[in-house]
């Protein structure tokens, strides 16, 4: 991430010495020389650090320092003393400042206490940007490659892992493009950075651009104060442009001047911050005919596509399916309340035949479905989608709507009964899910912004949804 800090000091001489100490490839540094200037700067920018004399903040430092600390990004504040007073060290300590340092130190010393306040911002800034319950983190080892395609494609990967180049994953949807971003970024001589993962079709345009490259104090109405993008917050680390197919296309223009300067403008800005992040992007449409058609700039495919890695689909390489089960069987184990030994044979011979249109994600989807009906710790083939097992299916009675179950008095069929609550519990869900989501596209005609919006949740999270219940967007767009 870039930090920002603020210098607040109306000496020249601590200005200059502290400004040489924190200037860092990883921060960009501004000053204030007053206390108008001081409160003026803190309430337009987002800073992660605030540096202040305790000359400039008065009779009222304990009080200052609390105000700042209340500020949205809550600020580490340090102050700097002139001579060094235990009593109010203690006092300014307790009013939420991360240190008090004392003038009189020698510059290494200093820069090392300056530092490791840097340091500990960034560290949880960084941490911060990573959802709790996110994923371990994907390896590349953890791609099988018992096929000869997947085998020749890890080949190409571990050739660019190392290095900076922008990269172009394409793949059909589910293949594990995201997936695949994330191990490259791991194990790139960036991982201790940051990885921020963008969906350029969830968002609107307008939100997209400050999303992206941030946007300064007064750009549009509601922007009350300055806030950083995505590639700033990515400084040091990678970002990740998912459905870069979708960016519309005066971003498009923005998104290369990006890529050929290195540095970005924030939106309302009049100068530019320059980055160090590695871009990669992802797509499942095919972005040679977009261009084509002109829906994507052709200068901005060739600047992405110079390594472009196109993962191969499930159906081309059937020889990595039983390696793919097993491990999707470790990695369901712990959460199903049942113990499953492994998968009969002819269950997984049905599971090497079928085409997965829709690739990792659908087979991820079917053993665990069928690792919660399998009731003998063994999948079948009868715990298999009729689609995939080619059987008849059972005479399972079909789920009832939510209003077949008000008909009924809320008595639920016996079938259900044999099942843990915890399982009937999620397929009815799972139904009315798709159901409610089916019905709100059909009616916003697949607008994602509009359809989060009614539906009260994050564009990412209908995004995720969507995907996991195989909905597309572009079903719904003929429907209005
Ligand atoms: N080789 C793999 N081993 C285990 N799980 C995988 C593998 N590849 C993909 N997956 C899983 O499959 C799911 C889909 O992967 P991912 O989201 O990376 O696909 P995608 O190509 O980005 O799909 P989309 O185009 O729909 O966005 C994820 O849950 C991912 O963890
Ligand atoms: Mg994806």
């Amino acid at each position: 991430m870039l930090a920002r800090i603020l210098l607040a000091t109306t000496s020249q001489a601590i200005q200059s010495r502290l400004r040489q100490i924190s200037d860092r490839p990883d921060t960009l540094v501004e000053v204030a020389t007053g206390d108008t200037s001081l409160w003026e700067t803190v309430s337009r920018e987002n800073f992660d650090l605030v540096i202040v004399s305790r000359a400039l903040i008065g009779a009222s430092a304990p009080e200052t320092v609390s105000s700042l600390r209340t500020l949205p990004e809550s600020p580490d504040i340090v102050v700097l003393c002139e001579e060094e007073d235990p009593e109010e060290r203690a006092t300014l300590l307790a009013a939420g400042c991360l240190s008090v340092l004392y003038t009189g130190l020698p510059n290494e010393m200093l820069e090392e206490a300056l530092s490791a306040a840097l340091e500990r911002r960034l560290q949880t800034a960084e941490e911060a940007l990573v959802p709790t319950d996110a994923p371990a983190q994907p390896q590349l080892s953890d791609f099988v490659s018992a096929s000869p395609a997947m085998e020749t494609f890890m080949e190409v990967v571990h050739r660019v892992v190392a290095s900076d180049a922008t990269l172009l994953i394409m793949g059909e949807t589910g293949v594990g493009k995201e997936r695949l971003a994330r191990a490259i970024h791991a194990e790139s001589p960036r991982s201790t950075g940051p990885f921020i993962s963008v969906n350029c079709g969830a968002l609107s345009e307008t939100l997209l651009e400050s999303e992206l490259f941030g946007h300064e104090e007064g750009a549009f109405t509601g922007a009350s104060r300055a806030r950083r993008g995505w590639f700033e917050l990515a400084h040091g680390g990678t970002i990740f442009l998912d459905e870069i197919g979708e960016m519309p296309k005066h971003l498009q223009v923005k998104l290369l001047t990006v890529l050929q300067t290195r540095e970005v403008q924030r939106v309302g800005a009049e100068s530019s911050i320059v980055i160090d992040v590695r871009v990669m992007a992802a797509t499942n449409r095919d972005l040679a005919s977009e261009v084509e058609a002109s829906r994507f700039r052709r200068d901005l495919y060739y600047r992405i596509s110079v390594v472009s890695l196109t993962i191969p689909p499930l159906c081309e390489r059937r020889e990595d399916v039983p390696a793919l089960v097993q491990g999707l069987i470790e990695h369901f184990r712990g959460e199903i309340p049942h113990q499953i030994e492994g998968i009969a044979p002819d269950a997984m011979e049905s599971l090497c035949r079928y085409d997965w249109p829709g690739n990792v994600r659908e087979l991820m989807n079917v053993i665990e479905r069928a690792m919660l009906l399998t009731n003998d710790g063994e999948i079948s083939r009868r715990d298999l989608p009729a689609t995939i097992s080619g059987l008849v299916p059972d005479l399972d009675p079909e789920f009832p709507t939510p209003q077949a179950i008000e008909e009924e008095s809320l008595s639920v069929p016996q079938e259900w009964l044999k099942q843990p609550l915890r399982d009937a519990r999620q397929k009815l869900l799972t139904e009315f899910e798709r159901a409610y989501l089916v019905g709100l596209l059909e009616e916003t005609g697949g607008k994602i912004a509009e359809t989060a919006k009614r539906a009260g949740i994050q564009p990412r999270s209908l995004f995720e949804k969507m995907k996991r219940l195989g909905l597309r967007k572009e079903d719904f767009r003929s429907k209005r």
